[in-house]
């Protein structure tokens, strides 16, 4: 049994080392609204309800901070602590009110590539601001590199409950949680990062309107605008000034469950790029995805990686789902 069911993503924390020239950027250019600064920290939000969708933080290299998943109360909060606890998977932080900007309460844990990840409930909810502009509601997936992509998939779908929508050969798996086709998903790499995190456009007007905002202040895709064969969606990827990848996307997929047929892509030029607009990643889309080494929590508590050394029970991944 997963330790929740979750709801939603709610929110990315993404460690900079340009914290001014990004938080400028995701609130001038790419259309977020900060909610919050301080020395250390720019908490920025979409137009959706969310108190804030992205945290940035001041580092010395870019890193993935937290990836902070919705719950619907804070009962499911604790019952996830205690299925932590049954299982010996460490917490980071137990479940309590959360010392945070937008409060709520939650607990955080480590994922076996010491990754942090958040359950929350109650936090701050904001009055949805207007839609018609072409700015990003929220964020809806974020992709992350890994060094052994079925157990990650084996981690998040035993762990958390989330259900493997669909394959892209043996190189990508994509996550969900919701309705939505994918809110995470993997990429087999070298080591350890954050691939990419994506924003939703309200709509394919909304997505071109804004590659079309960028485009007058100068800023190009780094790939892309194109539309996904896995999740249908739209794509153009950019780099922030940290180098770090951020994307518009709109129109990913809805699943109905019981009814979606979790198929294996084929990796060929006409399925990643179903209109032939965008043409395959650059080397530097690449080299950007492929980010930096990210030790994550395992950086500060080495010991964590030692609960992960031999666990079956998150290993498994059953043949069929990938054959
Ligand atoms: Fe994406």
């Amino acid at each position: 049994m997963s330790i929740a069911r979750l709801h939603s993503l709610r929110s990315v924390q993404l460690q900079v080392p340009t914290l001014a020239e990004s938080t400028d950027f995701y609130a001038e250019v790419w259309g977020l609204s900060v909610v919050e600064r301080d020395r250390d920290d720019a908490w920025l939000r979409g137009t959706g309800p969310n108190h804030h969708v992205l945290q940035l933080t001041r580092a010395g290299q870019n890193g993935l901070g937290v990836i902070s998943f919705a719950v619907r109360t804070p009962a499911e909060v604790d019952e996830a602590a205690r299925r932590l606890t049954a299982r010996g998977l460490p917490m980071l932080a137990e479940p309590g009110p959360l010392d945070q900007i937008g409060a709520g309460y939650g607990l955080r844990f480590v994922d076996p590539e010491g990754r942090t990840i958040e359950l929350s409930a109650d936090v701050h909810a904001v009055r949805p601001l207007d839609r018609d502009r072409a700015v990003p509601v929220g964020v809806t997936h974020v992709v992350l590199n890994t060094v052994d992509i079925d157990r990650a998939v084996a981690f998040y779908t035993d762990v958390l409950g989330m259900r493997v929508s669909d394959w892209s050969e043996h190189q990508m798996a994509f996550l969900r949680c919701n309705t939505d086709h994918h809110s995470i998903a993997f990429n087999q790499a070298t080591w350890t990062s954050v691939n990419h995190v994506a924003y939703e456009m309200p709509s394919m007007d909304h997505f071109m309107r804004g590659i079309g905002s960028l485009k007058q202040q100068g800023i190009t895709p780094l790939w892309g605008p194109g539309r996904h064969g896995p999740g249908n969606n739209t794509f153009g990827y950019f780099a922030d000034p940290a180098g770090l990848v951020c994307e518009y996307t709109s129109d990913v997929a809805q699943v109905v469950e019981d009814q979606w047929l979790c198929k294996t892509w084929r990796r060929v030029p006409e399925l990643s790029d179903l209109w032939g607009t965008a043409g395959p990643p650059s080397k530097d889309v690449r080299s950007h995805m492929a980010g930096v080494e990210d030790p994550g929590a395992f950086a500060a508590r080495p010991e964590l990686a030692r609960c992960f050394a031999d666990d079956p029970q998150t290993l498994d991944v059953p043949a069929e789902v990938h054959a």
